[in-house]
């Protein structure tokens, strides 16, 4: 039976301990002012673990079984935060700009584009991009393309794999989408909409950190998404995450970053191109 008691206020204590763990599983740094957050995020997997304070969960992680927790703490602490169409102008980018110039290479020498979402969350961003690219296919003849889409939660990419999504959570720009891409719940997923498999089988997963040693993700990338998770970073890990994606790119291939996100400070050889997105040279 999970403890019903509330956990005791986080002393500081914890909170150092709690923080150094997530910062050298993940990189996400926690400042003195994420104190009120993490015991918010975490009070829940306490309740879980029957555990009715926060020196019991430090213990917890200090103990054999510490390593086998990681996991969940990151996953409480991360923000998944994502929706469909989100920050619309990389995804006109992509369709006007990045597909024209990729287009006619891709389709002339019979390649294949390839895309990669890095901090792709529960799935909405790469399937955004999957049918920005089966509608370009639609408009200006078949090519090959294949999507790659990363994250380090596996409990999140297992929600993107499912592919299922309330109806609330999915708002096309084109009302005919939503019955050409997605297919209705019936039964216990009534209310639910799943992305069908024209789209899914394109769609390739993968539990990856984006600061591990190598990414088991295609060379030569026509475009990366990394966008709303390098604001967790600090700028160390932000120059050595930047430095290791552009090692993914094609010459030539863009880099996306979120809109409150920049390369600012950042020493990287790519060129700006407008807010957000860079180009490999
Ligand atoms: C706010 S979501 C962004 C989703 C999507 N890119 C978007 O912009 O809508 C951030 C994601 O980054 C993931 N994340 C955090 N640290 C990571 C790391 N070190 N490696 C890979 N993914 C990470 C989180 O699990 C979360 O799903």
């Amino acid at each position: 039976m999970p403890s019903t008691l509330e956990p005791q206020q986080i002393s500081r204590e914890s909170y150092r301990f709690i923080a150094e763990k997530v910062y050298e599983h993940s990189r996400i740094r926690l400042g003195d002012d994420k104190q009120a957050l993490v015991s918010g995020r975490l009070a829940k997997r306490l309740r879980a673990l029957n555990l009715d304070s926060y020196e019991a969960y430090c213990a917890l992680l200090n103990s054999a079984k510490g390593t086998e927790e990681i996991g969940p703490l990151v996953d409480s602490i991360s923000t998944n935060h994502t929706h469909f169409f989100r920050e619309i102008e990389h995804l006109n980018f992509v369709r006007d700009e990045a597909l024209k110039f990729w287009f006619p290479q891709v389709t002339r020498k019979r390649e294949t584009f390839k895309f990669w979402s890095a901090a792709c969350s529960s799935g909405e961003e790469p399937y955004t991009v999957a049918i920005l690219l089966a509608e370009y296919a639609r408009t200006h003849g078949t090519f090959n393309w294949q999507i790659e889409a990363s994250d380090i939660s596996s409990q999140i990419l297992a929600k993107a794999q499912a592919a299922i999504y309330e109806e609330s959570r999915i708002a096309m720009p084109q009302p005919e989408w939503l019955s050409r891409y997605f297919q209705k719940g019936t039964g216990d997923f009534a209310g639910s909409y799943r992305v069908k498999d024209c789209l899914t089988r394109q769609v390739k997963f993968h539990r990856l950190n984006l600061l591990q040693a190598h990414y088991p993700v295609q060379p030569n990338q026509h475009v990366i998404f990394c966008r709303n998770v390098m604001i967790y970073f600090d700028t160390a890990t932000q120059q050595e995450l930047v430095l290791k994606l552009i090692g993914q790119l094609a010459p030539g291939g863009y880099f996306v970053v979120g809109h409150s996100e920049s390369l600012l400070g950042i020493k990287h050889p790519l060129k700006s191109v407008k807010p957000g997105v860079y180009r490999k040279e």
